[in-house]
C-alpha cells in the first residue's frame, strides 16, 4: 500500500470543525434518514450508513473485497519502513486466503491468553492510576489513555518495562496518519522510527527463540498452520500490524470514554462506583456511542445491486460503522447514551464477518480494567475547563483528544 492510493475520507462529510467530526451525530442522523446509500463524487466512493448495509459490506466478501487498489486507511507504516509481509497480510486479503494467514496470528489471541494477560494489564493500569494525584488537575490522555495500550502491548510482547516508553514513542510516529500535503515528511519520520523499532526488536525476537516465555512473541514463534511458520523478521512485522491496529484505537476509546463520563452524563461515574458490575456494559455502550473513527472500505468484486443501487466491479464502498451504531432500526433511542441498554454489544465498532477485530476481547479487557482501576482509586471526577476544538488531532481517520484535563477526588 502506498499513500497515493489513500481515499481522503475526511472530505466526504466536510465537517466545519474538529469538534463536529469528534462527535458527528447530526451528520449521521441526516445520512441515515436522507442519504442511506450515498455517492460522493470527489472521492468516487459509495457510502453506506444503515446497520444492515454496513454489516453486509463488511461481511459479504463474495461481493465486497478487502483487496482493493484504493483504501481509506491512512495509518500504514508505508511500504519500505515496515510493510506487512505477504504471509501475514490477512487484513487486505479475502477468505479463504485470509483465514490461514489470520490463524498464524490469532494463535496468540486465545481465551487462555486473555486469562493470563489479565493480571499483567491490571498491573500496568494500577501503576499509571497510582501516579495520578488527587485534587490536582491531571491530563487523562497523558496520564492514562495514551500510555496504557502501548505499555500493555509492550508487556504482552515481553519487552522489559523500562523500555516501554521508548517503545511507545516509536509507536506514536509509526502510526501517525498521513495527511494531505505532508506525506513525504511523515513517510521519512515513519521510516526512521520503523528502522529504530526493527533494530531494537529483531535481536530481541531472535534471542526469544532460546528463551521462550509466556508472551505474544513466543506464541507467534511456536504457531504452525498447515506446515507454515513465521520467521523472526515476519514476527517483528506482525508486532507492527498488531500495534497499528490496537494502540491508537484503544487509546482513542479510553479518552472518549472519560470525556463522556465528564461531559455526556456526569452522574455515570457515581453510578459505576455504586455498581461496579456495570463496567463491562458501560464499555460496550461507549464503544457504540462514543467511538467515531470506525469506518472501513471494500471494493466491489462483481457487479451487484445488494445495496439497492447498481454497483460495478471495482467501485469502492465505505461502510460507516459508527453511523450504523446510531441506526434506530437496531438500537432504540440510538442518540441517547444508556449504559443499561440490552443490546449495546451489537455495535459494529469492531467490524463484522471474516475481518472482525482480532483484538476486540483484549481491547475490552484493557478498557474494563483501566476504568475499574480508576473507580477503585477515586470517588469522584470533575471536569477542568479546556478548549475542545484546540484539543483534537486527526487520527485514523477522525479526531482524537490530545488532552483531557480533569480533577480526581478520593
Ligand atoms: C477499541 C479498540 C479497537 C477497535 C475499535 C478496533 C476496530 C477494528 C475493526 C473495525 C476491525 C475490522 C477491519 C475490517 O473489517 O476491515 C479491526 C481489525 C483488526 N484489529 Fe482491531 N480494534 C481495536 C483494538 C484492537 C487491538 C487491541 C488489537 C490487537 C492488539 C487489534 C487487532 C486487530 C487486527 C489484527 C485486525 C485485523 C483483522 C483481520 O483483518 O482479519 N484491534 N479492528
Amino acid at each position: 500500500m502506498t499513500y497515493q492510493n489513500i481515499i481522503a475520507i475526511e472530505d466526504i462529510p466536510a465537517f466545519r470543525t474538529s469538534s463536529e467530526e469528534f462527535f458527528p451525530l447530526e451528520w449521521y442522523k441526516r445520512m441515515l434518514n436522507d442519504h442511506p446509500v450515498y455517492y460522493h463524487e470527489a472521492t468516487n466512493t459509495w457510502n453506506v450508513f444503515r446497520y444492515e448495509d454496513v454489516k453486509q459490506v463488511l461481511s459479504n466478501h463474495q461481493l465486497f473485497s478487502s483487496e482493493g487498489k484504493r483504501t481509506a486507511i491512512s495509518v500504514g507504516t508505508g511500504d519500505k519502513g515496515g510493510g506487512i509481509p505477504e504471509k501475514i497480510n490477512f487484513t487486505l486479503k479475502d477468505p479463504p486466503e485470509s483465514q490461514k494467514r489470520r490463524a498464524l496470528v490469532s494463535a496468540a489471541f486465545t481465551p487462555r491468553s486473555l486469562t493470563s494477560w489479565e493480571p499483567r494489564i491490571r498491573q500496568v493500569a494500577n501503576l499509571l492510576v497510582e501516579e495520578i494525584k488527587a485534587d490536582e488537575p491531571v491530563d487523562l490522555v497523558q496520564a492514562l489513555s495514551a500510555p496504557l495500550p502501548a505499555m500493555v502491548m509492550a508487556d504482552l510482547f515481553g519487552i522489559p518495562s523500562e523500555d516501554s516508553y521508548l517503545f511507545k514513542n516509536w509507536v506514536d510516529v509509526l502510526f501517525q496518519p498521513f495527511e494531505k500535503g505532508n506525506e513525504q515528511e511523515t513517510q521519512r519520520k515513519k521510516m526512521e522510527a520503523g528502522r529504530a523499532y526493527f533494530e531494537y526488536l529483531y535481536p530481541f525476537v531472535v534471542q526469544k527463540r532460546s528463551n521462550p516465555a509466556d508472551d505474544i512473541i513466543t506464541d507467534l514463534q511456536q504457531v504452525e498452520v498447515e506446515g507454515e511458520r513465521l520467521t523472526d523478521d515476519e514476527i517483528v512485522r506482525t508486532t507492527m500490524l498488531l500495534l497499528g491496529a490496537g494502540v491508537e484505537t484503544t487509546s482513542h476509546m479510553l479518552s472518549s470514554l472519560f470525556y463522556s463520563l465528564l461531559y455526556d452524563d456526569d452522574s455515570l461515574y457515581g453510578q459505576l462506583r455504586d455498581e461496579p458490575g456495570l463496567v463491562p456494559q458501560t464499555v460496550e455502550e461507549m464503544l457504540r456511542y462514543r467511538f467515531h473513527i470506525s469506518k472501513r472500505d471494500r471494493t466491489v468484486k462483481q457487479d451487484n445491486n445488494a445495496l439497492g443501487i447498481e454497483l460495478k466491479q471495482g467501485d469502492v464502498v465505505i461502510a460507516w460503522m459508527s453511523a450504523a451504531n446510531m441506526d434506530e432500526r437496531m438500537f432504540a433511542n440510538p442518540f441517547t447514551l444508556d449504559i443499561r441498554r440490552g443490546n449495546s454489544k451489537k455495535h459494529l465498532t469492531f467490524g463484522n464477518g471474516p475481518h472482525f477485530c482480532l483484538g476486540g476481547p483484549l481491547a475490552r479487557l484493557e478498557l474494563d480494567i483501566a476504568l475499574s482501576a480508576f473507580l477503585q482509586r477515586f470517588g469522584k471526577i470533575e471536569p477542568v475547563a479546556f478548549d475542545l476544538e484546540r484539543s483534537l488531532v486527526r487520527s485514523a481517520p477522525g479526531q482524537s483528544l490530545t488532552c483531557l484535563p480533569l480533577r480526581a477526588r478520593e
